[in-house]
């Protein structure tokens, strides 16, 4: 797939079809692998049980990890314009993971990457939705760049970190990126918080504590969760079944719950 880009077209499009998305939220982090599109997955997720329309757009264009945590799903095309895969009756997900084939790598430089971006943004039929809740790749590069700068009514970002203190470094760097481009900072997830122990049900936290708590209060915004490291949510990712589906009543799903109710208040009350 190579991106098809007509710029003076394409921006319009963009505005357009923006107007119909009422909430826009990106899942960031400084860090690689502290689980960004584990919390994009059950975010856009939980929002879409309680009600709310939800899209997942995945811009990891190196890593789209969305297709295996979904499940293999398919989008269509409609005309000149993508119509994405049905998760739920009312979550859709789009992914450059569904779209090339699986193990090719996906080689595009800086400009390409945002051409793809901006056509994934206007050319893809979402419809009316409430959230549309981004996944982006570590750091602060192209895409996040694109999309920051495409989007100048991006609601917010919900920023990803484990708790030691080699993530806050990086963490760091990605909430000034935020400020820098303007960008409202929503809340910290603080994620592989502790595993819980089988046996005893103690708290063992082999990441360190306290790092969601300290970037929380050194930035004045929420700790919006600290979701546990739990050996069957992997699994279930694996699987393509995400946990607030198929981890009923468990502390990593409910952590996702008040994770997706806590941010859909912060932007609401906007
Ligand atoms: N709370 C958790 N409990 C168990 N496994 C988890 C948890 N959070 C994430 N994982 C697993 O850790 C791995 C990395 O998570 P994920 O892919 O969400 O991170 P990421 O930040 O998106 O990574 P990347 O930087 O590569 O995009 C995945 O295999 C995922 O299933
Ligand atoms: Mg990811």
């Amino acid at each position: 797939m190579q991106p098809q880009f007509n710029l003076n077209n394409e921006n319009t499009k963009i505005k357009e079809k923006m107007k119909n998305v009422k909430h826009k939220i990106a899942v960031l982090s400084g860090k690689g692998g502290v689980g960004k599109t584990t919390v994009a997955v059950n975010l856009a997720t939980a929002l879409a049980e309680s009600g709310y329309k939800v899209g997942l757009l995945d811009l990891d264009m190196h890593g789209p990890n969305i297709v295996r945590m979904l499940g293999e799903k398919n989008p269509s095309v409609d005309g000149e314009e993508i119509v994405p895969a049905e998760i739920l009756p009312n979550l859709k997900a789009l992914s450059i993971g569904m779209l090339v084939e699986s193990g090719k790598a996906v080689i595009w430089r800086g400009p390409l990457k945002h051409s793809a971006i901006k056509q994934f943004l206007g050319d893809t039929k979402w419809g009316e939705l409430d959230f549309l809740i981004f996944d982006l790749p570590p750091g602060t590069g192209d895409e996040a760049l694109s999309l920051f700068q495409t989007l100048d009514d991006l609601d917010g970002v919900v920023m990803v970190t484990t708790p030691q203190k080699v993530a806050l470094d990086d963490v760091r760097r990605a909430i000034d990126f935020v400020h820098s481009m303007n960008k409202k900072l929503i809340g910290i997830v603080e994620n592989m918080s502790f595993v819980r122990c089988p046996k005893c049900g103690e708290k063992i936290e082999i990441f360190g504590s306290g790092g969601g708590k300290i970037l929380a209060e050194e930035y004045n915004v929420e700790l919006l969760g600290q979701i546990p490291l739990d050996p069957k949510a992997a699994k279930l990712a694996d699987e393509g079944k995400p946990v607030t589906l198929y981890m009923r009543e468990s502390e990593v799903e409910e952590e996702f719950r008040k994770i997706a109710e806590k941010v859909a208040k912060a932007v609401e009350v906007e």
